[in-house]
């Protein structure tokens, strides 16, 4: 009899709440890493949307962010104190969830953002790429964690040696082969150390 019961429950959470997309995080280093959410479309903080968590060798943890978001980056810190906050890497203001969407945190990020090309291309799509891209003229971000990222359907990039290749990471802003699409919802496998 219960399983009379679970789709309509289904329906009605889908009705009221709009899609959305999964970041897990998978920490494949041997040491801790504290991974962290942000929005941050066009470099301004929107503390909307965010998420901080502490994850110790071997752990995961996923974290959902509406599919029309755009400006949601994520990353890890290193190092952290107790309250998850003075991190050595990755540092943001705040504690373990970050007060500034990690604007200086200074180091590769995953980014995911909503658009629409239209109908002939495939029309409303997750676009994400992983990039070391500078802010405002700086040097490339550091590389603080190997960091590799897996799409909803399967499609990868990663960046794990201080060269990365610019076709997986963004290491200039112009470097647009770094950009990957995919399909609303799903989920996105943010690993640490693959
Ligand atoms: C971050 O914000 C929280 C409340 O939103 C506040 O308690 C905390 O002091 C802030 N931390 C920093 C470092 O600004
Ligand atoms: C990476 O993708 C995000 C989301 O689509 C976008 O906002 C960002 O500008 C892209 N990064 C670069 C360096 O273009």
């Amino acid at each position: 009899m219960k399983f009379s019961i679970a789709p309509l429950v289904v329906v009605a959470a889908s009705a009221l709440s709009a899609s959305a997309y999964t970041i897990r995080f998978v920490n494949n280093c041997p040491y801790t890493v504290w991974p962290a959410v942000g929005k941050a479309p066009n470099g301004q903080p929107d503390n909307s949307v965010r998420f901080g968590a502490r994850l110790d060798s071997r752990g995961t943890t996923s974290f959902g962010v509406n599919d029309r978001e755009i400006g949601i980056r994520a990353w890890g810190r290193t190092g952290c104190d107790g309250n998850g906050a003075n991190c050595a890497t990755g540092r943001c203001n705040g504690g373990i969830v970050c007060n500034d969407s990690g604007i200086t945190s200074n180091c590769i990020l995953s980014e995911y953002g909503w658009g629409d090309n239209g109908p002939q291309w495939g029309g409303q799509r997750t676009f994400w790429n992983l990039s070391r891209a500078p802010v405002n003229n700086g040097p490339t971000l550091p590389l603080n964690i190997p960091t590799r990222l897996t799409g909803p359907d399967g499609q990868t990039v990663a960046c794990t040696g201080s060269s990365c290749p610019r076709d997986q990471c963004f290491i200039a802003d112009n470097d647009f082969g770094a950009v990957r699409n995919s399909a609303l919802g799903g989920t996105f496998t943010h690993t640490f150390c693959p």
